[in-house]
């Protein structure tokens, strides 16, 4: 393999990035940089999340096309040089992936890489926690929707609560800080559970995210009707806990910060009602090395075919620094735009094209 190239965009003077050292990142046709790439190292998933796995069959990609371990190394390595330093793992479920512990262990040990994290559904991290930690994970995010066990079994299909529960108490235990939860919050489903959800979460040392229900693919029972803005969500809040003080923080991530009075903190992401495309500094890699620059885009990039051809470390990096310098996705913002919204994606779309699945995007 190659050696490191050059950085993708020449460092200016005053450029906080260079002082430190750092690559400079690409920056987009809107001015976006490059700087976050969420990485699926599966699409199975082992929960059928109704908002994000509601059919009874999928189409799974072949196992052929999976990247390995090395191989993730080595498109990480061209992401870095073009300017990404966070790495979020997903899925499907990626705790799924045999051996993940070796892949952390890998990528902790890439030096441009400042934050690694992982989405998962806790199913299995009662068991993992303690590992993935040793493995030198930085940071988790798990996905509850509910404290409910019969809630949890309608909403997922498996009778997993318990588990989700020992889960999050083992990533405390392992020594993980600042672990968040990911609420989608549903009309008629568990809107009625904000204020409970604050509670646990103020309970385990974790800040509770509640997520608004978005129109990606893979939701194909999604209706405007479902969804509980974030304004709705505040006003719950608000009456149940008080006064609640948002953190007015100016950062790329989804969620916006609130404060209630005694100081527990929780936030929102409004993907659907107020998108934040304009600071949005992501994209995402499929299990297989499809790259997407949104996560409505309907078409990607294929790294693996490049990458098993045998192109180098700098031709990937150039590759990924040129499509991103073209990118002017909008997708959530678009969407909103448009109006009148149905479920993105039809389901015989998503049987041919599995790529289109979040749960194939992650989440
Ligand atoms: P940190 O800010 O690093 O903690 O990560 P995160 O908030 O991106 O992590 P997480 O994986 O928990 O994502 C939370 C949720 O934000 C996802 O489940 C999606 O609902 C939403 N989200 C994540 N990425 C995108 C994106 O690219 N576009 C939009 N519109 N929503 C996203
Ligand atoms: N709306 C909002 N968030 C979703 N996720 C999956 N599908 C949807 C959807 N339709 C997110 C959830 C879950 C993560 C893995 O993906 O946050 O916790
Ligand atoms: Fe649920 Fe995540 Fe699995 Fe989708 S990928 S079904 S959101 S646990």
């Amino acid at each position: 393999m190659a050696g490191a190239p050059p950085p993708a965009v020449a460092a200016q003077p005053g450029d906080t990035d260079a002082i430190m050292g750092a690559v400079t990142p690409v920056r987009d046709a809107l001015d976006r940089p490059l700087r976050s790439l969420r990485l699926s190292v599966t699409d199975r998933c082992n929960l059928r999340c109704q908002y994000c796995m509601p059919e009874e069959e999928y189409v799974w990609l072949p196992r052929r096309d999976i990247l390995t371990f090395e191989e993730i190394g080595a498109l990480v390595d061209a992401f870095t040089d073009a300017g990404v330093d966070r790495v979020r793992l997903t899925g499907g479920e990626p705790l799924l992936r045999t051996n993940l512990p070796d892949l952390i262990r890998l990528l902790a040990g890439r030096t441009a890489l400042q934050d690694l994290a992982l989405t998962t559904n806790g199913m299995l991290l009662a068991d993992q926690a303690a590992t993935l930690r040793e493995a030198g994970l930085h940071r988790l995010t798990v996905s509850l929707d509910t404290l409910r066990a019969d809630r949890f079994r309608e909403l997922t299909r498996f009778d997993g609560l318990r588990a989700v529960r020992a889960g999050i108490a083992a990533a405390t235990e392992a020594g993980f800080a600042n672990v968040k939860l990911d609420t989608v919050v549903i009309r008629g489903v568990n809107d009625d559970e904000l204020i409970d959800l604050l509670a646990y979460a103020g309970s385990v040392d974790a800040e509770v995210r509640f997520i608004e229900y978005m129109d990606v693919g893979g939701a194909t029972r999604w209706s405007t009707r479902d969804v509980v803005s974030r304004a709705e969500m505040l006003r719950v809040i608000g009456a149940a806990r008080g006064p609640v003080t948002s953190l007015d923080e100016h950062t790329s991530a989804p969620a916006d910060r609130f404060r209630l009075p005694g100081g527990q903190t929780f936030g929102i992401i409004s993907s659907t009602t107020e998108p934040f495309c304009r600071a949005c500094d992501r994209s995402r890699l499929t299990a297989d090395g499809l790259w997407y620059r949104c996560l409505y885009a309907r078409t990607g990039t294929d790294l693996r075919q490049p990458l098993r051809a045998g192109a180098s470390r700098a031709d990937l990096g150039d590759l990924i620094g040129s499509i991103w310098s073209e990118r002017r996705d909008r997708g959530a913002e678009l969407r909103l735009a448009a109006g009148d919204r149905q479920p993105l994606i039809p389901i015989e779309t998503l049987q041919r094209e599995p790529h289109l699945e979040m749960h194939t995007r992650g989440g």
